[in-house]
């Protein structure tokens, strides 16, 4: 690593001197000291970090245990095996017991309206888990069963995965956007036995009917003979019903809740209320099996290579990838990433806005800060919703110190110009952070001169589902910054860039980013699919991981993620595939091929840009444009509705049938130097699709 530019001036910024004087890491000097003893003497550094921890038993084996070379055998990491802890127990007996921290907030939550809030203690929130993992039990779930969790951001989610957590059952959460197709895949492929869901909730103005989406999965799964034998329904849009069965029936936080929603009851039922659809053979109401559950549950120890949970996320093949994440690797490099890239202290209010659905909320909303006794906002709501000064008024409301959301978001609040920010104090922000895409460096600027007043340094932080948690990002006080570069490495993670060649590029170079050895928090394996784990990360280029991302690395050493180059694409920080797409569109009866390629977009970052071609006998008609449209949000979700279809009578292809993807971009965008178009069959088809480009945004 080379001195940063800082010294000459150039486009690098530096954290106040105020932020030094606290922070766990104030200076570059002391970050490369670090650095260069977690990738030295991983076992020293990462043992220390586990010290804070409890551990049942101490691990047998040796401390890490790895094979990178799929040319040598198995793919397979091992932190700590033998050494056994519950991840549940550490986030919440350790820091009411031992850290003294009951009644410290967790989680301030937010609702979609103002003024819908409630708070929960460590030790509230950990007699809550106690109960419902009690209730997992009484259902029949066993460690090493797979429950499904389909919910908004209410607090329920979070004491459902912990629960799961404290008997060493997998949580398997889905993200609440996804459509009943989607549900019904990850729950078929994981086998789940149980689904945790809520009635309905409210995002901005819509209203999203969960319970009967579950319903329809629930169908879809049963038709296909699924092992899901129980759905467990938490009523929160209906919360102020519950009232009626006596206070005395209620926890305290539920009863604040309550009476706040009643006070906004008069408003609330402008709105409407759905009706819930119900099985009794397979649904329970989350409020009626908590009644009697008893408040202490026993910990399941769990060995620290147990599985923790799955997460899906999209594969280049179109069919999604169960990632795994594993107890022991997972909680220690959550924890330190959290701890280190936030410059986390006691006294912080802490706000991600990412969804608990995505890896983001995992590591960032829950098991990181929780993992450090840390106090969060669980916001259910909008951005800019129901005014575009949300966000600011939450950070005043809260005095929130650390705040961390998506590119996305800051591009969609910048529209919106200075002022509505201005109106808001933000006094309280100390570190402001950024993650899912890269981010542009007008969005970057304009976040830290307007929302953080070049007062707050930013922290990029590049990762993946697949990692765990942060493996490129600064260290706010430590790291001179550079608008869109994530940086450098986090401890113990040792990036390289590659050509095309899988050789090793030195210095001032770009390539395929890669990662030469593992840190705890990389994912162990695809669930049930151990050898698309090797494929899809270890085959390309022997040894190494594969991130799938381009990167540039300048002159002093920084990295700069250029984006994906595989055949995937991100939407508002969210990962798709092309195949995905593709297939939601084939299966549609009118639709004989289609092509989907990634086109920049203002706000998302990337969107969809859809080429089409029609069986015989049907026309491309308004009609069937909204469709499609329709057909791809039912079978993937909203996130992936397409931004442009156009009507391709032919593709370009190559002369062995394969679609020129690098052709269609450069159609979308009228960029008509397409380079070498040698081994396109049929030269015509790109004239005609260029002469009938879609121009505007669906
Ligand atoms: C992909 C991973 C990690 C949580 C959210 C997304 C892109 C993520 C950055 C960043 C540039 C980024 C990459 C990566 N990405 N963060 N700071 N700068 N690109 O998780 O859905 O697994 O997506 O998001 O392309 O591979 P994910």
């Amino acid at each position: 690593m080379v001195l940063p530019e800082e010294e000459r001036g150039g486009g690098v910024f530096r954290a106040p001197a105020e932020l030094l004087r606290e922070a766990h890491v104030p200076s570059l000097d002391k970050y490369r000291e670090l650095y260069r003893r977690s990738v030295e003497e991983p076992q020293e550094f990462w043992g220390d970090i586990a010290k804070e921890f409890y551990w049942r038993c101490r691990h047998t084996g040796p401390f890490l245990q790895y094979n990178f070379d799929v040319t040598k055998g198995k793919i397979s990491i091992e932190w700590m095996k033998g050494a056994t802890t519950n991840i549940c127990y550490n986030l919440l007996d350790r820091n009411v017991y031992e850290n003294k921290l009951g009644d410290k907030i967790a989680f301030y939550w937010e609702g979609n309206e103002p003024g819908d809030n409630m708070k929960i203690t460590y030790s509230e929130l950990l007699c809550k888990v106690c109960q419902f993992a009690n209730v997992l039990q009484e259902q029949g779930v066993k460690k090493g069963d797979r429950v499904s969790i389909y919910m908004p951001m209410i607090i329920e989610l979070v004491i459902a995965m912990l629960a799961c957590a404290r008997i060493g059952a997998l949580h398997s959460i889905v993200f609440a956007g996804f459509s009943a197709e989607s549900l019904c895949e990850r729950i078929l492929d994981s086998h789940c036995s149980l689904l945790i869901t809520a009635d309905a909730f409210y995002r901005g103005d819509k209203l999203i009917n969960l319970k009967q989406i579950a319903d329809e999965a629930l169908q879809k799964c049963k038709d296909k003979d699924a092992p899901l034998r129980r759905c467990i329904v938490v009523k929160h849009l209906g919360r102020e019903e519950l009232l009626s069965d006596g206070p005395s029936s209620q926890s305290p936080p539920l009863k604040r809740l309550c009476q706040s929603v009643q006070e906004k009851k008069a408003e609330s039922s402008k709105k409407g209320r759905p009706k819930i659809p119900w099985d009794s053979e397979v649904d329970v109401w989350w409020h009626d099996v908590m009644k009697n559950a008893s408040r202490e549950c026993e910990p399941v120890w769990c060995d620290a290579e147990d599985e923790l949970f799955i997460l899906y996320t999209s594969g280049s093949t179109g069919k999604p990838k169960g990632v795994v994440h594993t107890i022991g690797g997972y909680m220690i490099f959550t924890a330190a990433t959290f701890k280190y890239v936030f410059d986390h202290h006691p006294e912080d209010i802490y706000w991600c806005t990412a969804d608990i659905g995505w890896i983001t909320g995992h590591s960032y909303l829950t098991y990181g800060p929780l993992a450090n006794g840390a106090t969060s906002i669980l916001f259910e709501g909008l951005p800019i919703y129901p005014d575009v000064g949300r966000m600011w008024s939450i950070i005043d409301k809260y005095k929130v110190t650390k705040f961390y959301t998506a590119p996305t978001a800051i591009r969609l609040l910048m529209k919106y110009g200075d002022e509505p920010v201005r109106k808001y104090s933000r006094k309280s922000l100390k570190v402001l952070g950024t993650v899912g895409e890269p981010i542009n460096p007008e969005a970057w600027l304009w976040y830290y001169r307007v929302v953080g007043e070049e007062r707050c340094p930013i922290v990029d932080t590049f990762w993946q589902t697949e990692t765990g948690g942060h493996v490129l990002t600064p260290l706010p006080a430590a790291t001179p910054m550079k608008p869109g570069s994530a940086t450098f490495p986090f401890f113990g993670v040792v990036p390289a860039v590659l050509d095309e060649a899988g050789e090793e590029l030195e210095g001032e170079a770009e390539g395929y980013l890669v990662f030469k050895q593992p840190w705890p928090g990389i994912m162990r394996t695809v669930y049930k699919n151990h050898q698309r784990f090797e494929t899809t990360y270890f085959k390309k280029f022997p040894g190494y991981y594969v991130t799938g991302d381009g990167c540039k690395r300048d002159k002093d050493g920084y990295y700069w993620i250029t984006g994906r180059i595989d055949d995937m694409l991100n939407v508002s920080g969210h990962l798709l595939s092309t195949a995905e797409v593709e297939s939601a569109l084939v299966a549609h009866s009118a639709v004989a091929e289609a092509a989907v390629v990634s086109h920049p977009h203002p706000v998302k970052g990337e969107c969809l840009y859809c080429f089409v071609t029609l069986r015989d006998g049907h026309d491309f008609t308004k009609n069937l444009m909204e469709e499609l449209k329709k057909q791809v949000r039912e079978k993937i979700g909203p996130i992936a509705t397409p931004d442009y279809i156009q009507h391709a009578p032919g593709l370009p292809k190559t002369r062995s049938g394969k679609i020129m993807r690098r052709v269609l971009r450069k159609i979308a965008k009228n960029d008509r130097e397409l380079g070498d178009t040698s081994t396109v069959a049929d030269p015509a088809v790109i004239n005609h699709l260029f002469n009938n480009r879609c121009e505007t945004i669906l």
